[in-house]
């Protein structure tokens, strides 16, 4: 049983103008399998609220795929791509910038990130970010996978209020970013997008204590446990999630997500079950 869809509930993005459904959709290896069908998916996800769309120059054909699955609609969409560590130099970010938007079949993001950080100095990222906002081809940028010495860094360089999201690995199995990130960015006014929510494959096991408590909570709401786990990342402010999914009854299920209120008793139990850990020396990533 799945809770169906009611509103999707929109939040301030980092501090942009821009109001983003707290559920959106993934792309990563949503291409190969079934073009026609991802395409239906993202167009029923569209057409739920889940308009935030997360891609990357990284994800093969995900940006063609995408770019059909927006057209006629890319004003109900806010659309955010990614450039390459190693295509991060000044006029490199704005080359692979411009190679984006030609697959996307379009003419700006809403949002471009630095996918990780890798050897570009991030001056020269920053740069061709600001220069491609000034020129209208990116309305806001952030950055992805960066701890909180890389977000002062970067707050450094650009100043106060430019960086938009960071956008990082976070779901029931891994809440390290709970102790220093999620709080470091609340505090800067940087949105938190959530990657791999159900675990890219490593969703809580059904045969363990925590899967079934997972379980348990999930039928005591009619809903299923993925959408118990997305309402686990939305349900704090500040915190965006954009699961990945090529089935149009995957994209019911997780709009419905956007439904669920869970009692505080029954989050006492989430966090028993699937505790934070001790915090990181190494921000984890995929
Ligand atoms: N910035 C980064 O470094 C980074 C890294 C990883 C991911 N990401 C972004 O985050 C997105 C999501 O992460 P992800 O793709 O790694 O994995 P994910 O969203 O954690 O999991 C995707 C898997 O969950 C399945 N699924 C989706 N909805 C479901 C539902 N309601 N019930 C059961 N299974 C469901 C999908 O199946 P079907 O496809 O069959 O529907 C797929 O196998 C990516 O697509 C990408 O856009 C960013």
């Amino acid at each position: 049983m799945a809770l169906s869809v009611s509103r999707l509930p929109l939040g301030a993005f980092g501090q942009t103008r821009f109001q983003v459904p707290v559920i959106g959709q993934g792309t990563w290896e949503i291409d190969g399998r079934n073009d026609s069908a991802a395409i239906a998916a993202l167009r029923k996800g569209i057409d739920l609220g889940l308009t935030h769309i997360d891609t990357a120059e990284m994800y093969g054909e995900a940006e063609p795929l995408v770019g059909e699955a927006i057209a006629g609609r890319r004003d109900e969409v806010f659309l955010v791509s990614k450039v390459l560590p190693s295509h991060a130099s000044r006029r490199g970010t704005i080359a692979a910038c411009d190679r984006s938007l030609g697959r996307l079949r379009t003419d700006h993001l809403d949002c471009y990130l630095l996918h990780w950080r890798g050897g570009e100095p991030l001056t020269e990222t920053i740069a061709a970010f600001e220069t491609l906002h000034r020129q209208g081809k990116i309305l806001s940028w952030g950055v992805s996978n960066f701890d909180v010495s890389d977000l002062e860094e970067a707050l450094r360089i650009a100043g106060p209020g430019k960086i938009a999201c960071n956008q990082v690995l976070y779901h029931l199995g891994e809440r390290a970013i709970e102790h220093r990130l999620v709080p470091f960015c609340e505090r800067e006014g940087i949105a938190v997008v959530a990657y791999s929510p159900f675990g890219h494959g490593e969703f809580p096991d059904s045969r363990k204590a925590s899967g079934r408590a997972l379980a348990e909570i999930a039928q005591a709401h009619g809903a299923t446990v993925h959408q118990i786990a997305l309402s686990f990342l939305t349900h704090r402010q500040n915190v965006f999630t954009i699961p990945k999914a090529s089935t149009i009854a995957h994209v019911e299920e997780n709009a419905g997500a956007a439904a669920l209120l869970l009692t505080d008793a029954e989050w006492a139990v989430i966090d028993r079950a699937f505790p934070r850990g001790s915090c990181p020396d190494l921000l984890p990533m995929l």
